[in-house]
């Protein structure tokens, strides 16, 4: 994609994120798995957004630290009532620069994909390692790879119809990079609204890889946020990893 940026997803898709991800991201059991591994700690989630996730967990007490490259979604985040409880930054967080530690890192909705290349996803686990405290967890919600979704080369998928809207995505598939090149996007009445994308995916396994060679471990991985087992049969799944003693 023709000079893509680590804030242009944010900056096109800020005005319809909270739109487009009713009924397709689970938001309420992702508090409550994130709110109960944090332990009452401190919280950092890498690619805030619009503060779905960080919103909910400040409310519940809890310190909440949010990074993104995107000023637009951080707008929105901080336009939200409860929104002036999240410290902000506005950062690419695969060089992670925070000055304290966190009980929890966590990158969600496939966002650690975002990071375009290999060396830029051992990074952020390595800048992750660094930033935990001792007994510091890092939870990482993504989908698994599968082939077969991009059989002629491309996939087109209805991800939500409702009387007012639909919203699709498509995407091209790079099999030898790992790399998905696409497009959400929302029709309703008004027209269309795009927001291109660019994920370098991975599987499970070579993220435990890059956290092995980060100093951390796989601790638990389930098959989504409701912490049901994760077998072959997953599409997505959330894991959890600690650092090596
Ligand atoms: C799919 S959204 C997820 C937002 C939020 N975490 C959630 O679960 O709803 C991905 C977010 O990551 C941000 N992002 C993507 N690449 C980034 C990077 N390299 N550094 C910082 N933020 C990034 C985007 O701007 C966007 O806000």
């Amino acid at each position: 994609m023709n000079s893509y940026r680590s804030d242009t997803y944010g900056e096109h898709v800020a005005e319809i994120y909270d739109r487009i991800h009713p009924g397709v991201l689970n938001t309420d059991d992702a508090v409550d798995t994130l709110s109960a591994l944090a332990c009452g700690g401190s919280v950092l989630e890498l690619g805030v957004g619009t503060g779905r996730l960080a919103i909910p967990l400040a409310a519940r007490g809890l310190t909440v630290h949010g990074i993104d490259s995107s000023e637009a979604m951080l707008n929105k985040l901080r336009s939200k009532p409860g929104g002036d409880a999240v410290t902000l930054f506005l950062q690419d967080f695969s060089n992670l620069q925070q000055s304290g530690k966190y009980r929890l890192v966590v990158v969600a909705a496939d966002t650690l994909f975002m990071l375009p290349t290999q060396d830029d996803q051992v990074r952020c686990f390595n800048n992750v390692a660094r930033h935990l405290t001792p007994d510091g967890l890092f939870v990482v919600e993504a989908f698994v790879p599968d082939q077969t979704a991009y059989a002629s080369g491309g996939s087109l998928v209805v991800r939500r119809v409702s009387t007012s809207d639909v919203v699709l995505g498509a995407a091209t598939h790079d099999r030898a990079g790992q790399l998905i090149t696409g497009q959400q996007i929302l029709i309703d009445n008004d027209g269309f609204h795009l927001a291109p994308g660019l994920l370098r995916y991975a599987w499970p396994s070579e993220l435990d890889l890059m956290a092995l060679l980060a100093g951390m471990r796989l601790r638990s991985r389930w098959g989504g946020w409701q912490q049901g087992t994760f077998s072959s049969a997953s599409s997505r799944h959330v894991s959890v990893y600690e650092r090596l003693r």
